[in-house]
């Protein structure tokens, strides 16, 4: 199992100030966390509780389908595009970046085992989406178009592009090109695919986007890409059940999970920085701030009051922002709380040649890559002791497909019990919405026409001042 190191958030560590007083605290908080994870288990099949991610791992039948259709269509694509915007893109991204060998896109057919090219499009970049139309023969490209709402703008948009194109490349083929990835009833895109044809797989209801990696949203390009899903449904199984255990003392995710709740409110700590040691995991990094940012950050808490809670997630890779934002880690405003996220093993292994013998860098030479990154986290984390700023260490065993689900799962639970500490509804987004539907009205879509007015105005009143 992948295991949770808090010993540098503990007040004898860390000072009085910065620190925790953790097993009082543990104790302080064991019935409220009993209760938090008995109610996430007992409600998870209660519809409208927004906990059906919790069942995703156990998914047989979406399993099945995905795994039918991409064999079905081995063989026949170079290239995969995902077209999706925030939790319908971040958790794919992430997983294949971790899990395909680094620079997937650029080895040959036979090293990427026949498997297809992958691509992420969650932005709308004219320069980049032309950029990357000039380089995919669309012919050998199957999209997938993911949206839970099936109206996303940005999405419907970048479709629409592929869609006439496609047509006028492919004629009415161009169907067995598209798969669309959406809710079950509604939504334009549920609409366009009926009429269409195109192959069509569904996200539960209950599922928002950040907690959509395991269904189809992300299982189908894994599958298409050659990764072993119910290697990672398996690993999400296994965390599952090693988080429904009640007392905190036994469950990585309430642990943590209590941690950022106690550091924000009772130290201060305002944000939550994601730091992975491996550049294969520098996306899961991206995926945690969406799901940390989207889940925790609310206005109102469940009882209406206006409690505006949240920390802001920072993403920061190791070694890389060593040198970037370690500085302010250890100097700037102690107002962090560092995870990093450790492998005990990287899959292959690098020498330094002993080319040097008498020089200042002599005593690199015969040492591995992997030990120069390991003294690098540990001197990373011996100075922010140093400079008493709390942090905690997830280590993973090893990259793998079984890990990948047991981390992203773990990860999802957490942020589920740290809402209910804050008691928010983790679950919505009525933030994102409200710019959603801005967009719609800015953009003229019917039945948004009071609303563009209105907005007009405020624009316009910005401007002016
Ligand atoms: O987590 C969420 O619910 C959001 O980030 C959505 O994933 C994102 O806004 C895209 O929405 P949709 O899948 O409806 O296009």
């Amino acid at each position: 199992m992948i295991e949770l190191n808090y010993r540098n958030v503990k007040k004898d560590i860390i000072g009085e100030e910065n620190g925790l007083n953790i097993d009082k605290e543990f104790d302080n908080y064991r019935e409220t966390i009993h209760r938090i994870i008995c109610e996430l288990n007992s409600n998870k099949d209660k519809p409208g509780q927004k906990l059906q991610w919790m069942n995703l791992g156990y998914n047989e039948e979406t399993i099945w389908y995905v795994k039918e259709y991409a064999a079905l269509v081995e063989g026949r694509f170079d290239n995969i595009l995902i077209l999706g915007m925030g939790g319908s893109a971040l958790g794919g991204k992430a997983v294949c970046e971790a899990l395909l060998p680094p620079y997937w896109n650029y080895l040959t057919k036979e090293q990427r085992n026949n498997y297809p090219r992958i691509f992420f499009l969650d932005n709308i970049d004219p320069d980049q989406m032309n950029s990357l139309l000039n380089i995919l023969d669309l012919k050998k490209t199957l999209v997938n178009v993911i949206t839970k709402s099936g109206s996303t703008a940005e999405v419907m948009a970048q479709y629409m592009v592929l869609k006439d194109l496609m047509e006028k490349q492919l004629g009415d083929d161009y169907r067995k090109n598209v798969i669309a990835t959406t809710d079950k009833n509604i939504g334009i895109l549920k609409q366009l695919s009926d009429q269409e044809g195109y192959k069509t797989f569904y996200i539960p209801d209950d599922v928002e986007g950040r907690f959509s990696v395991f269904s189809a949203v992300g299982l189908l390009p894994f599958a298409l890409v050659g990764i072993d899903i119910e290697e990672i449904t398996q690993g999400v199984k296994d965390m599952d059940l090693s988080l429904k255990n009640t007392d905190i003392h036994n469950n990585i995710a309430a642990q943590n999970a209590l941690i950022h709740y106690l550091m924000n409110m009772k130290r201060g700590k305002n944000i939550s920085v994601m730091m992975p040691y491996s550049n294969r995991l520098r996306y899961i990094a991206d995926w945690y701030c969406q799901l940390w940012a989207e889940s925790l950050g609310k206005e109102r808490d469940r009882d209406n009051n206006i409690v505006n809670t949240g920390q802001t997630p920072v993403k920061a890779l190791g070694v890389t922002d060593q040198h970037s934002q370690i500085q302010l880690y250890n100097e700037g405003p102690n107002d962090k709380i560092i995870n990093f996220l450790r492998l005990k093993n990287f899959d292959s292994g690098l020498e330094i040649p002993n080319i040097f013998e008498y020089t200042g860098i002599s005593y690199l030479g015969g040492k591995t890559m992997e030990q120069l990154y390991n003294a690098e986290i540990d001197s990373t984390i011996a100075s922010l002791i140093d400079y008493k700023r709390p942090n905690v260490t997830i280590t993973i065993p090893q990259i793998t497909p079984y890990y990948m689900g047991q981390l992203l799962y773990m990860f999802e639970v957490q942020t589920a019990i740290t809402g209910a500490l804050y008691n928010i509804d983790a679950f919505n987004q009525p933030g994102v919405e409200q710019s959603k539907n801005y967009t719609y009205a800015l953009m003229g879509r019917t039945g948004y026409e009071d609303s563009a007015n209105e907005l007009k105005a405020k624009l316009m009143n910005t401007i002016a001042k």
